[in-house]
């Protein structure tokens, strides 16, 4: 039997993480995660915060602090939130941490000692006053191109135009503000990609099931052919070059963060000594592990070229992706979610306004699988509107307040009455139920968890259609034993509900299934080969039920055009980044 090696690209350390950042690769890492757990299957996901990097340092520069001190206070901030969203990472580490440092600089030593790097000498942008190197976005001065007076050195944020440092009018440094700036020679480390080309295209085309988005961006850059990329700077913060000559410098933040992927597994072995975490038998020569990358398409070339590009050439067994999932963009009326601009949504105001089961519903039911998919607030209304609150929350709600008018025992107390028999409605139900779940699981398997929510809500449907056809307050009447079957069976309904609505919803699948007295041990998965006829009758008569609070109250239209308001960018939310 497999095991699992789930990972989403890491964040950065700088700032709380947009609803885009969370759609595009920690969500669907959490759900494929929960779901192969349930399905009993040995899973570890891996996260951390990608620490180094130029972003980090101006944003500690900003804050007034250390790197490291403000690296440590946004980490504990991140870990938060993604315990607030009920992302079930495993570990959700540090890249900036010992052990990613100490297999950094062995990768290192491998790619050097197979003869893939090159030291190559060019010339950088050297502030005296700073001492130091200025990294492009160190750079700032006037746009050539509209005049902005703030423009960074790699772009300008007013005109959006890519700009290399030498463009800007008046150039100075992000760092003292000083303008005495010059060109200075300095040498780096390069790997030399195109000698692992081939390799590389062999190891994309052995990936024929692959999303296409992840395949053809790895082919568009196999095609353009693979440049020599520094893996190291002339910076202070990051892990250091440990090699004579190259003082000062430290490894490039896109060659340390994935094999922060490897780093964070040994972050959760070492904080379990004896505790029979072994790290390496995940990564290294690790043949019975399945292993799922999730990320947002800016990372597909790092993950499809540049990451196995660098393991390959290490000429040790590590392991490689078996599936690259790509994502395509959230946007937010039309346009970027901004850290620096504060529009669009965050993480951290995002919890203020609705418990995470709303977004993480809205963010996975619409996750842009294949292109783009606009946020709006009145798309987001209407979703959670309809799927949540009017179908499964009305369902469970409806189901435990009707069952406490026909068999209540006390207010917001009823019981799973006795009589009736399973009749034919019931059994094509079940046969329904068969059909869907089959597709359920196998959407999942497939890593569609679009098209899993979206056969999740249709077997929601199917538990209102048959409410609405069996009318027990009228079946009461008639046959108070068919009545009692009729609620029944929606109570089994409930439950198999919530259970299968986990993955998507853990907060709310759990608050269900203790309102239906459904404790650990009955708490199992239903798959292909659960014949669900027997499910609808799992709960059997005398259980104790309590009907829960209205599970999803309505999102009403004071909010929507409240939010559209406060989130358009104009009043700034996320000064940290
Ligand atoms: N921090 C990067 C980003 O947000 C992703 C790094 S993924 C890793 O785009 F593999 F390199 F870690
Ligand atoms: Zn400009």
């Amino acid at each position: 039997m497999s095991r699992y090696l789930i990972t989403s690209a890491l964040p950065y350390i700088n700032g709380v993480k947009h609803l885009g950042n969370l759609a595009g690769s920690m969500l669907p890492a959490d759900v494929c995660a929960r779901y192969l757990r349930r399905r009993g299957r040995d899973v570890l996901y891996i996260c951390a915060t990608d620490d180094h990097g130029t972003p980090a340092e101006l944003a500690a520069l900003a804050a007034g602090k250390s790197v490291a001190g403000y690296c440590r206070e946004q980490h504990e901030i991140q870990a938060r939130m993604g315990e607030r969203f009920h992302l079930s990472y495993d570990i959700f580490g540090r890249s900036s941490s010992v052990q990613n440092s100490e297999l950094t600089q062995h990768f290192a030593d491998r790619l050097i000692a197979n003869g893939f790097i090159e030291d190559r000498v060019t010339q950088q942008i050297y502030s005296p006053v700073d001492q130091r190197f200025l990294p492009d976005r160190y750079v700032v001065g006037t746009c050539p191109h509209c005049g902005f007076e703030r423009a960074r050195g790699d772009q300008c944020e007013n005109c959006t135009r890519v700009l290399e440092p030498t463009q800007l009018v008046k150039p100075r440094s992000a760092v003292s503000g000083s303008a005495d700036l010059e060109a200075r020679d300095t040498h780096n480390l390069f790997l030399q990609l195109g000698k692992l080309a081939d390799q590389l295209r062999e190891w994309i085309d052995s990936h024929d099931d692959w999303p296409l988005l992840t395949t053809s961006i790895a082919r568009k850059w196999l095609n353009e052919g693979l440049r020599e990329r520094s893996i190291t700077r002339d910076l202070a913060w990051g892990i250091p070059v440990n090699r004579d000559g190259y003082e000062g410098k430290v490894f490039y933040v896109w060659f340390d963060a994935p094999i922060e992927y490897i780093g964070a597994t040994k972050e959760w072995a070492d904080m379990d000594p004896g505790g029979g975490r072994d790290w390496k038998s995940w990564w290294f020569d690790a043949k019975d592990v399945k292993h799922i990358q999730f990320m947002a398409k800016d990372n597909i070339p790092f993950h499809t070229i540049m990451w196995p590009g660098t393991i390959m050439a290490t000429e040790e067994p590590w392991k490689l992706a078996d599936f690259i999932k790509g994502y395509s963009w959230l946007t937010y009326y039309g346009g970027k979610f901004s850290t620096s601009q504060g529009r669009g949504i965050f993480m951290d105001t995002a919890l203020e306004l609705l418990p995470a089961d709303y977004w993480r519903w809205y963010l996975l039911a619409n996750a842009p699988e294949t292109d783009d998919v606009d946020f709006t607030w009145d798309g987001f209304a209407l979703c959670v509107n309809k799927e949540l609150a009017g179908t499964f929350g009305n369902f469970v709600n409806r189901t435990l307040k009707l069952n406490e008018k026909l068999f209540g025992t006390e207010p917001g107390v009823s019981t799973v009455s006795d009589g009736g028999v399973l009749g034919d409605v019931e059994t094509r139900l079940a046969m329904e139920l068969d059909a869907r779940i089959a597709t359920y699981n196998r959407n999942f398997e497939e890593i569609q968890f679009r098209k899993a929510a979206a056969e999740l809500y249709l077997i929601w449907q199917a538990g209102n259609g048959y409410i609405q056809e069996r009318a027990p307050w009228k079946l009461i009447k008639e046959s108070p034993a068919d009545a009692a079957m009729v609620m029944r069976t929606s109570i089994n309904l409930i439950r198999i509900f919530a259970t299968l609505a986990e993955p998507f919803i853990p907060e709310t699948s759990a608050r269900v299934l203790a309102a239906v007295q459904v404790g650990a041990d009955e708490n199992h998965w239903f798959d292909e080969n659960t014949p669900m006829l027997a499910e609808l009758a799992r709960l059997a008569p005398g259980r104790e039920l309590h009907t829960p609070d209205v599970l999803f109250p309505r999102v009403g239209e004071e909010m929507v055009a409240e939010c559209v308001e406060r989130f358009s960018g104009i009043h700034a939310q996320n000064p940290s980044a």
